[in-house]
């Protein structure tokens, strides 16, 4: 039985047992209506405590759930079924209280937590309010200020936090069953029952628009977290019903809407990321406990915070000590930084920093369990760094490359166990960024591969498997987008237009911003004479990014952007050389060209088997490339948009046409649907 009824003396316990995180799916909410009203009908019943088994009270309502007509009871009508008990409720909270779960505890009379609970209304990332009572329950229980922070970042809170606010009545130290009976013995005759219909909410509107107004930025094209600042407001203004009844109202356009369909496909897209098909799941990885880093520049420290700052020691290794140092206080004033901050306490960055030793010389990487590069981005120097970790590895230590676009099966072919090698693509800041593509070259084995997916999930990041082909999978799209950015420069279209077309849509930053930021000279063979392309023409003339002021754009000392005629010259001259003429492109032309040109390359990805599945892709450029998750990343949005649609245009353009895209198309196929199983 999922939902188990127990009565203790006079206490009616009731248990959820629905792994593995206790979703509220219909069963759960059928059954659990059900045993809280008939244990309200026992006179024997002096109160009620809702607890679940396994790792955590509930995760919130069944995602799988949302999108298919909602059966009765549904969860809205579940909370307020239970707020209106004549019997007090308490929840026993552990684990994480998300979502839905969150609202039923809050429907609850009283709630116990243990102090590692966490609780939280992450129903914004899914392109959704609350929907079950969060927006009106939270904010008279809480405050309005407390209650905007929580419901427009989706951050859950941890239990301390939630007692402070008043969320939470009582922290159990000891045994949470016990100290919820405890609890639930000692209110059994209080009356009136605490209801959220008696109390005001405390706060008024001006926290909203500060909110508001500070994130405007960050929320800006997205429509749940202005149904959420609709329904906080209608907290402040209407009586509890009329609120509820706002709140139902947003949650229903929602969750029909565009933007959580992306949402949730990009949910369910990030855990089956972690899939390897063929893999045999009973492979145990191996135990890395100490990684040597080569290279202290960019990639290499950010590397060696990533992993000092989950618990794990680091060798860093470099060619001079000037190299070194100059890492080495990176990371400091890195930790430092966060300290100041907050983001991290002192002690932790103290032992972070005790865990990193550096060296000059490849003896000191002989103890490493895993070894990563992160040299200059050639494959000469890449093969002889990778000789000579061979030499002095150890048998079973892993060895793996940071490349962006080499081949790694070449890299591992300058050792004597290329079964031992794997890629490791970072990003940057690779302290920070949660992407990781995981590339599997020919020889890689299961083992390996396992063992760099499980340190992936255990120093907090997203790995997606890559194949080993040209750029693997975000830089191969990125590749693609450029090329066909530079194809509307030499007809005319300025770096603006295409940049602002891409910011239009919703990313960060358009292409050629993003080229400046980078350094338009990565990648560039550093010959002035050889003039093979815009980037080359660019960089001849020194205009190589925002680091020396000029790049597509001239920069000032702010280091804000501004149009530069001098590149608008420099790409003209070169499409003259070309033979290249100008002329008009539409404005719908740009977005189509480039977004439509990643699509066909993320079906080429596909047909090549580089990406195992296109919602993995999604995960890749949602996570590492700033394509907004709202819209599902672009393999998901192209199902939107319509995959006949693309082929369609891109044949008006006289683009190529992959052949699973073209298949795809023409049966009204979908790419896959990472909610199958
Ligand atoms: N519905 C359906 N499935 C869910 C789920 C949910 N709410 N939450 C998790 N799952 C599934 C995952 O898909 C995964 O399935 P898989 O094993 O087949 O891949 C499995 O449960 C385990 O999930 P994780 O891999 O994410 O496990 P973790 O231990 O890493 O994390 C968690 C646990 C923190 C609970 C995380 O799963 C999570 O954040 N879940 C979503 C929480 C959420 O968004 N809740 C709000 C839902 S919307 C809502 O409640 C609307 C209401 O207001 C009406
Ligand atoms: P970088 O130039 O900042 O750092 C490279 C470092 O390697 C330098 O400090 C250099 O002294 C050191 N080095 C060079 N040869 C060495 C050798 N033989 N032994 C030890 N150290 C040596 O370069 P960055 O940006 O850190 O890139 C490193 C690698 O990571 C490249 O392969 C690059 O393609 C890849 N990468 C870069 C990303 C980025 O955004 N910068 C993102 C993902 C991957």
């Amino acid at each position: 039985m999922a939902v188990s009824a127990t009565l203790r003396g006079t206490i009616l316990e009731i248990m959820v047992d629905n792994p593995p995180v206790n979703a509220l799916g219909h069963a759960i909410r059928k059954s659990l209506l059900e045993a809280l009203e008939a244990g309200a009908r026992q006179p024997e019943v002096e109160a009620i405590v809702i607890a679940c088994a396994g790792r955590t009270f509930f995760a919130g309502a069944d995602i799988s759930e949302f999108g298919k007509p909602p059966l009765d009871p549904i969860l809205p009508d579940l909370c307020n079924a239970i707020e209106a008990l004549g019997t007090p409720v308490v929840a026993a909270i552990h684990g994480t209280a998300l979502g839905g779960g969150l609202e039923v505890a809050l429907a609850c009379h009283y709630r116990v937590a243990v102090p590692s609970a966490r609780l939280g209304l992450p129903e914004v990332k899914l392109g959704l309010i609350p929907g079950a009572g969060g927006t009106q329950r939270l904010p008279r229980l809480v405050g309005i200020a407390a209650a905007t922070d929580m419901i427009l970042s989706g951050d859950p809170i941890p239990a301390g936090k939630a007692a402070e606010l008043g969320l939470i009545d009582h922290v159990a130290e000891g045994s949470l069953i016990e100290e919820a009976h405890r609890w639930a013995q000692s209110i059994a005759d209080q009356r009136p029952l605490p209801r959220t219909g008696e109390r005001p909410t405390a706060g008024d509107a001006a926290a909203i628009d500060r909110y508001a107004q500070a994130h405007a930025r960050k929320l800006r094209g997205q429509t749940a977290p202005q149904a959420c600042f609709e329904a906080l407001r209608a907290a402040i203004d209407l009586p509890l019903a009329e609120g509820l009844a706002t709140e139902r109202r947003l949650f229903r356009q929602l969750v029909d809407g565009d933007q959580s369909a992306a949402l949730r496909h990009y949910f369910f897209a990030e855990r089956k990321a972690a899939r390897i098909d063929g893999l045999d799941a009973s492979i145990e990885p191996l135990p890395i406990e100490t990684v040597g880093v080569i290279g202290a520049g960019t990639m290499g420290a950010g590397i060696a915070m990533a992993f000092l700052s989950k618990g794990l020691r680091v060798v860093l290794l470099e060619t001079s000590a000037e190299a070194l140092d100059r890492g080495l206080a990176h990371i400091r004033q890195t930790f430092e930084t966060g300290v100041a901050k907050g983001r991290m306490v002192q002690d932790d960055c103290d032992q972070a920093l005790a865990r990193l030793s550096t060296a000059l010389d490849y003896a000191a990487l002989g103890s490493c369990d895993l070894i990563i590069e992160a040299v200059f981005e050639l494959m000469t120097v890449k093969r002889e760094v990778f000789a000579r970790i061979d030499a002095v590895a150890r048998p079973g230590a892993i060895l793996a490359t940071n490349t962006s676009y080499l081949d790694i099966d070449e890299i591992a072919a300058a050792t004597g166990r290329p079964e031992y090698v794997v890629g490791l693509h970072f990003f940057s800041p690779a302290n920070i960024m949660k992407l990781l593509e995981v590339v599997r070259a020919t020889r890689t084995s299961s083992r390996v591969l396992a063992t760099a997916m499980a340190l992936a999930k255990r120093i907090g990041k997203i790995a997606v498997v890559a194949g080993n082909g040209y750029g693997f999978i975000g830089n191969r799209l990125l590749a693609r987008r450029r090329s066909e950015a530079y194809e509307l420069l030499l007809e005319g279209v300025t770096p603006w237009d295409i940049d602002e077309a891409h910011v239009g849509f919703g990313m960060p930053m358009g292409p050629f911003r993003m080229s400046d930021l980078a350094g338009v000279d990565i990648g560039w063979h550093r010959d002035p004479t050889r003039v093979e392309n815009v980037r080359d023409a660019l960089c001849a003339a020194g205009r190589l990014g925002q680091k020396v002021g000029r790049g597509y754009y001239d920069y000032d000392e702010k280091r804000q952007a501004a149009p530069s005629a001098e590149a608008l010259a420099i790409i003209d001259a070169f499409a003259r050389s070309q033979g290249r003429t100008r002329r008009d492109v539409p404005r719908d032309d740009i977005l189509e060209r480039t977004l439509y040109a990643m699509v066909d390359e993320g079906a080429r990805l596909l047909g090549e088997g580089i990406a195992q599945r296109a919602s993995d892709i999604d995960v890749v450029w949602v996570n590492g490339y700033g394509w907004p998750s709202y819209l599902g990343g672009p393999m998901h949005w192209a199902e939107r948009t319509g995959l006949a649609r693309i082929v369609e245009r891109l044949r008006v353009h006289g683009m190529p046409v992959a052949p699973l895209l073209a298949e795809k198309a023409s049966r009204g196929e979908r790419f896959d649907d990472p909610q199958a199983a």
